[in-house]
């Protein structure tokens, strides 16, 4: 039979890799490996997962050193080096154990970078349309669907030297509610990310919208709130 060679991340921080040998077969997955692992290896092993459709987000780890959602990747695809893959928690985030981060500072950045909706209406009122075509709509079509993987977040060099950096999907997330008409927290939320740790440190690299998943681009949405930043401080608003 064939057989995966697979390294797996054990431990916290002060870690080290562990090796198992995983049967292969067709349209198998990276989260069919780290399921056959734990079902039938070590039952100790902890990693997270819970749609497996790539809706949840939850199942994101470093597969030979790049960030993936791990239910939608095929092992075809992600084995580069013949039958052996290594798999390591995301980049950028405490590890709580294995294959789990602790995901708090991603959410809370979140809260910080104020990506909470407000809008005007109360439960009484109808529902409020958007029309699909006007312009600013059509401007965050995509960064709508963001899952909360943190896949850009962990492939982001600048929050691996700025733990204080909002990151890519903080800031994808302001975006779509800056461009949201229903919205009426604007000013506050440019307010929240101009500063220093805001979409002012983005590098452009680009490494948040190649990795992602679901083909986003929050470099785009980075560089929509810069000048939306700029225009509110030449008018006087910021
Ligand atoms: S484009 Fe900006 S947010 Fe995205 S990875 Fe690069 S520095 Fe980070
Ligand atoms: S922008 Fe993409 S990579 Fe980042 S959290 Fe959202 S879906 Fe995941
Ligand atoms: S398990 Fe939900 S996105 Fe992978």
């Amino acid at each position: 039979m064939n057989t995966l060679h697979v390294r797996v991340w054990r431990g916290g921080v002060q870690g080290a890799l562990q090796s198992f040998d995983v049967p292969r077969h067709a349209s198998q997955t990276v989260l069919d490996v780290v399921t056959h692992i734990q079902r039938a290896l070590d039952p100790t092993l902890a990693y997270r997962f819970a749609c497996r459709v790539g809706m949840c987000g939850s199942c994101a780890m470093t597969v030979n050193g790049v960030p993936r959602w791990t239910c939608r990747t095929h092992i075809d695809k992600a084995v580069a080096n013949e039958n052996e893959i290594t798999l390591e928690p995301l980049r950028n985030l405490p590890v709580i154990r294995d294959l789990v981060t602790d995901m708090r500072e991603f959410f809370d950045k979140w809260a910080r970078a104020k990506g909470q909706f407000q809008g005007t209406l109360t439960r009484k009122d109808d529902f409020q349309k958007i029309d699909p075509e006007s312009a600013d709509r059509k401007q965050v079509d995509t960064s709508i669907e963001c899952i909360g993987c943190a896949v850009c977040y962990s492939a982001c060099d600048v929050v691996a030297q700025n733990p204080d950096y909002l990151g890519p999907a903080a800031l994808n997330r302001v975006w779509t509610l800056v461009k949201d008409e229903r919205d009426e927290k604007t000013l506050e939320r440019l307010r929240a990310v101009a500063g220093d740790a805001g979409c002012h440190a983005c590098h452009t690299h680009m490494s948040c919208t190649e990795h992602c998943p679901k083909q986003l681009s929050p470099t785009a949405g980075i560089a929509g709130l810069k000048r939306e930043v700029l225009s509110a401080v030449l008018r006087g608003r910021l």
